[in-house]
């Protein structure tokens, strides 16, 4: 499909943040943003144009029944001058699966690659250099058809924007965070929509959210329905680290979403460079050994949070309970600079883990 430019004049753009600039999360936005429309089944109109408001019916139906998802994407500047999408194939791919699992449209993944990576090669500048700072990439798609029946809209659309950004917690990974351990919350049951990235997960965490905050933790620890077993954090996936320095994740069900950063540190455990695993993990089980001292590091695995350190556990009655020696542990430390190694270009990734951004334009 031909991708059509319509390209702000030099003179109304922007200027990109200045090399030393602290970004924060999410803020910034760049000139243009990808547009692409869904009608009568097929994807049409493939565009780049200038960042700006998209205007809706009242009655598109994302504004009723919350038929929306995302994923988050981040590129980096290497030494080489030249832009690197991480692993963006797997973003692609898992938007398809969140698509199928709330009846939305998949998109072919050379179109979904074409288009993030020719939106940031008219956006080259944008892409910071700072250490801990990326040019985050957030695709999303919602549904556009005006109608008030309660079934899969027939339109959708589907957009890019790039915001330049630093570390998703303030502190970046030298800041251990505090969870929320909730048996009150809970994020997904099977069968539901706990796999996909879909809008309505993040809504309905935001009241958990809201009282890890006013506890001083940062985020919450999701339990599986019946609060066995560890699930994980509202904007990240979580791991720990056994006393014999392997990295451990919560198995893979319907009700967790398919962390590509978790995804990839099991690659890295294949590939023989860590010790990492999956498996079912009970709460009981992980805050005894979290006590003992039998796991000695956890925190959590995300794009946008990478690998954040967690030095305490708050339980709702009260109790804190915290990890290891509650400095940032070795073996986080290590996998956290092979990672971002890989990412910057420091260090050869693994194959096909990064996507070069061509020069169309
Ligand atoms: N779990 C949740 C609920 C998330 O929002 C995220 C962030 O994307 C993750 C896990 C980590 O997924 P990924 O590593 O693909 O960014
Ligand atoms: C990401 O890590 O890219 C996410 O989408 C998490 C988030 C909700 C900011």
């Amino acid at each position: 499909m031909r991708i059509d430019y319509q390209l702000l004049p030099e003179s109304e753009r922007k200027m990109p943040p200045s090399s030393g600039e602290n970004l924060g999360f999410g803020t910034r936005r760049t000139n243009h943003m990808f547009l692409m429309n869904y009608a009568d089944g097929e994807w049409r109109n493939p565009r780049i144009v200038p960042y700006g408001p998209i205007s809706l019916m009242p009655g598109a139906m994302c504004l009723h029944y919350g038929q929306t998802l995302f994923e988050g994407i981040k590129a980096f500047r290497h030494a080489d001058g030249e832009i690197y999408t991480f692993r963006p194939d797997k973003n692609a791919e898992r938007s398809n699966l969140s698509a199928k699992i709330l009846c939305m449209p998949s998109i072919p993944v050379p179109l979904y690659l074409e288009a993030l990576h020719r939106l940031i090669d008219v956006e080259r500048e944008w892409c910071p250099t700072l250490p801990e700072s990326s040019l985050y990439i957030r695709p999303f798609m919602f549904a556009t058809q005006d109608a008030l029946g309660v079934k899969p809209s027939k339109e959708y659309i589907f957009c890019i924007m790039l915001s330049p950004s630093g570390p998703y917690y303030p502190g970046g990974f030298s800041k251990a965070i505090r969870l929320l351990v909730t048996k009150t919350f809970h994020r997904a049951v099977s069968g539901g929509t706990g796999e996909a990235k879909a809008g309505g997960n993040y809504a309905a965490s935001l009241r958990a959210a809201e009282h890890a905050y006013a506890q001083n933790a940062a985020q919450v620890l999701y339990l599986s329905a019946d609060n066995s077993q560890i699930e994980e954090v509202g904007s990240m996936n979580h791991f720990h680290v056994r006393k014999d320095g392997s990295f451990v994740i919560p198995a893979f069900t319907d009700t967790i979403l398919r962390s590509i950063t978790a995804l990839s540190v099991l690659e890295l455990g294949r590939l023989g460079l860590i010790k990492a695993r999956e498996e079912s993990i009970k709460i009981d089980d992980f805050l005894k050994d979290v006590a003992s001292g039998e796991i000695i590091e956890a925190g959590g695995f995300g794009t946008a949070a990478v690998i954040s350190p967690v030095n305490e556990y708050l339980l709702e009655d009260g109790t804190v309970i915290k990890v290891g020696t509650g400095e940032i542990g070795a073996h986080s430390r290590a996998l956290y600079e092979l990672y971002s190694a890989f990412q910057t270009g420091l260090q050869p990734a693994p194959s096909g883990w990064l996507h070069k951004v061509e020069h169309y334009v």
